[in-house]
């Protein structure tokens, strides 16, 4: 990976009359996006699997008094009725200037060497990280605004070798080309397809376990980028593959893809 660097530290993201649906909002990363889009002004949907955690979001937003306006729902990229769901999002909100995935799913299996894996927790995982990524593509692409973004949040288990969690990394790896590969056969044509490839963030729930390395992007600085790339006003806003690995450094262009 190389190329530009972004000025992501200083860029304050105009989002107010746009929405951003952010797939995983109760999820730690997606957090970090669903504040940032707040922030900037935005109407924003925050999706996950279970009420608790998504009105433990909605109670934390509330209570950080931002300007923007949140709704949160159930979506689970899994069910037969996703594209129905996702319609319903639309005819709610109109078309979408954002859609932001940020699904992840470990499994129960804990961490196995690839080969121990057996059939159902391989299932499972790639059901979990790659199908479902898949699914939701699908379903929000026809929702996405033409002038609007479409980003993956991915891990850099797409690009490196990740022991112990094998269904994860190639699902990773797997997801990654999908959406490079959608963004090849949308051709420029319709919604941007952004494929943000990051390294160990820092959340909010990782924090609370006391897990945290000052090293580490924050959740929100990912967010930041994310609403600068729904504003259009990033750098690298029409870059189909992007690095967010180094705190320092900020979003890059990753190799030939710029
Ligand atoms: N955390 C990191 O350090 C890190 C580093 C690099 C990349 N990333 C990437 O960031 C993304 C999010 O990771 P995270 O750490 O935020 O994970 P997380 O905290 O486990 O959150 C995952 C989110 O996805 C939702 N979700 C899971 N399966 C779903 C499904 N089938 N349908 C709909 N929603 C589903 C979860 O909802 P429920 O909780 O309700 O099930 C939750 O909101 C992933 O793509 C990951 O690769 C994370």
């Amino acid at each position: 990976m190389s190329g530009t660097t972004d000025t992501w530290t200083t860029r304050a993201a105009e989002l107010t009359g746009r929405n951003v649906v952010v797939v995983g909002g109760s999820g730690g990363v997606g957090e970090g996006v669903v504040r940032s889009a707040l922030a900037a002004g935005a109407t924003v949907v925050a999706t996950g699997r279970d009420d608790a955690r998504l009105a433990a979001l909605a109670q934390r937003m509330a209570d950080a008094g931002l300007p923007g306006t949140l709704h949160t729902r159930l979506l689970d990229a899994m069910t037969p009725g996703l594209d129905e769901d996702v319609r319903s999002l639309a005819r709610e909100f109109g078309a979408l200037d954002g859609v932001v995935v940020s699904v992840a799913s470990w499994g129960d299996q804990g961490r196995k060497p690839a080969l121990a894996l057996d059939d159902d927790e391989w299932q499972r995982l790639l059901d979990g990280n790659l199908t479902s990524v898949f699914r939701l593509f699908r379903a929000f692409l026809p929702v996405t605004a033409p002038g609007g973004v479409l980003v993956q949040l991915n891990g850099m288990s797409a690009d490196i070798p990740f022991p112990g969690s094998a269904g994860v990394a190639l699902s990773a790896a797997a997801t990654k080309s999908l959406t490079l590969t959608l963004a090849a056969e949308l051709g420029g044509r319709g919604p941007r397809v952004v494929q943000l490839v990051l390294g160990v963030v820092r959340t909010r729930a990782r924090q609370q376990a006391g897990i945290d390395d000052v090293r580490w992007i924050d959740a929100t600085q990912i967010g930041d980028h994310v609403a600068g790339l729904v504003a259009g006003t990033s750098a690298l806003a029409h870059t189909p593959l992007q690095y967010f690995t180094d705190r320092a450094e900020g979003p890059i262009a990753g190799r030939g893809l710029r």
